[in-house]
């Protein structure tokens, strides 16, 4: 069984994976609006702090967990607590999430395709003209999720490594074009400062805690894909430098977007708090004022389209290795038959651009629209409960010293080393996610 079990080629190709699932729309798309409605700089400093003091250990927690028992997030917690444990619920939940993302992530990422082409398809559409055409959004969702299949039908190795080491290189260097044309376009440099200078008198606990809520989201973390994607490593494997790695390029690239879109915005007049349509409403008129500007825009949407393939891919890995590890099911079998009903899930949210009026304006806990709505219950609370259960099952239950043993494993990490962990991931990231989660449920509006 073990044997059958796919395991990643190398470090480097582990390590493209797992930064190609983290970074995604969450760096690109959701990063720099974020940031622009939050004040610029002195956001991105939180966002850092998050990404260090909280975001790095819980990551190594996941990749123990996976690596310890080479198994899926239930399957990894069955290992250390057997079958009837409640714990195996912290597991299921996180399977549950990857269909519940991947059902509205796979349609803003069909739109970043969509807008590769849309300058010649429909150059007259509007965003919402666009995304609000079923005719457009739905074959494009479609294609989407076969994309995502066809990646995770490869496998470990010949499928999601392969893909990930193309990819991830072809973005750094689109991402370094686009960033060049926006920095040499006359008025950039307030976009440089709105980013740079930071001005902390705009900052709350709300501040506090967006930040954290997207640096879990953007590192992919509270839903188990890092459990997963640890345990395709092979024991010999160092965590620590590895998981260090995966964050430093996520949080490379959600700083690189940044610099990619606040000098072109502040260089168009654009304002730099336009919400989530910033890249699909801002970028394509700063696009299209600007020399090679069709050029330019088609680079952009290839590389956001690029970097949602090796998210969409991660989040259907989850539930297709629940299904090959625990079900018994072959990896084809899996991977078609979660596609197709994480593509009927996810319907509405495609018909919730415009589509349909009773969907688009539906609202529940302050958000509108049936994508948003989903958003927020995956993406944000999901996410949020899975890693204070997870963070306490890996601190608590299952015990730093047990946990510690596996870190050591294939790493030069102290005693120390790992009682420092444990502090963390005992106290503090329990702590700190629990108000994420009272946060998001509004306690402190
Ligand atoms: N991290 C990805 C992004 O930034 C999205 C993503 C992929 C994700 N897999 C995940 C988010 C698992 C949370 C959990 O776009």
């Amino acid at each position: 069984m073990e044997q059958a079990r796919g395991q990643w080629g190398s470090s480097v190709g582990f390590i493209l994976a797992a930064a190609g699932s983290a970074i995604g729309l969450g760096n690109i798309w959701r990063f720099p609006y974020v940031t622009g409605e939050n004040g610029g700089a002195a956001f991105l400093i939180l966002y850092l702090l998050c990404v260090i003091l909280i975001c790095l250990p819980y990551l190594f927690a996941e990749l123990v967990l996976g690596r310890h028992s080479h198994k899926n997030p239930v399957g990894a917690i069955e290992a250390i607590r057997g079958k009837g444990s409640p714990w195996v619920w912290a597991g299921a939940l996180g399977v549950i999430t990857g269909v519940g993302i991947l059902s509205y992530y796979a349609v803003i990422a069909g739109w970043t395709v969509g807008f590769i082409f849309k300058d010649f398809i429909a150059p007259h559409l509007d965003f919402a003209g666009f995304t609000g055409n079923p005719l457009v959004s739905i074959p494009l969702f479609a294609l989407f999720i076969v994309l995502t299949v066809g990646v995770v039908l490869g496998g470990v190795e010949s499928g999601i490594e392969r893909t990930a080491k193309v990819l991830m290189p072809v973005l750094l260097v689109l991402m370094l074009l686009v960033i060049i044309r926006g920095l040499t376009l006359p008025g950039a440099k307030a976009g440089l400062e709105f980013y740079l200078k930071p001005d902390f008198s705009q900052v709350t606990s709300k501040t506090v805690l967006t930040a954290l809520g997207q640096a879990f989201f953007s590192l992919s973390l509270g839903m188990g894909a890092m459990i997963t994607y640890g345990s395709y490593l092979p024991k010999t494997a160092n965590l620590r430098t590895s998981g260090a790695f995966v964050a430093f390029f996520d949080t490379l690239i959600a700083v690189m977007a940044g610099f990619m879109i606040f000098p072109a915005v502040f260089a168009m007049g654009a304002r730099p708090d336009a919400g989530p349509s910033l890249v699909f409403v801002v970028l394509p008129q700063v696009f299209a004022s600007m020399p090679m500007g069709h050029l330019v825009s088609m680079v952009f949407f290839i590389l956001l389209t690029i970097a949602a393939l090796t998210s969409t891919v991660s989040l259907l890995e989850v539930v297709v290795a629940y299904f090959v590890d625990e079900r018994l099911w072959s990896r084809k079998k899996s991977a078609w038959t979660v596609g197709v009903v994480t593509f009927v899930v996810g319907l509405p949210s495609a018909l919730s651009a415009g589509a349909s009026g009773s969907l688009t304006h539906m609202t529940f806990l302050g958000k509108e629209g049936f994508l948003g709505i989903m958003d927020y219950l995956w993406g944000n609370i999901s996410l949020a409960l899975g890693a204070l259960l997870l963070s306490i099952f890996v601190g608590w239950v299952w015990g730093v010293k047990q946990a510690g043993e596996e870190l050591k494993l294939g790493s030069t990490i102290t005693d120390s080393g790992v009682r420092l962990w444990g502090i963390f991931i005992r106290y503090i990231a329990p702590v700190v996610i629990f108000i994420v989660l009272l946060d998001v449920f509004g306690v402190f509006d």
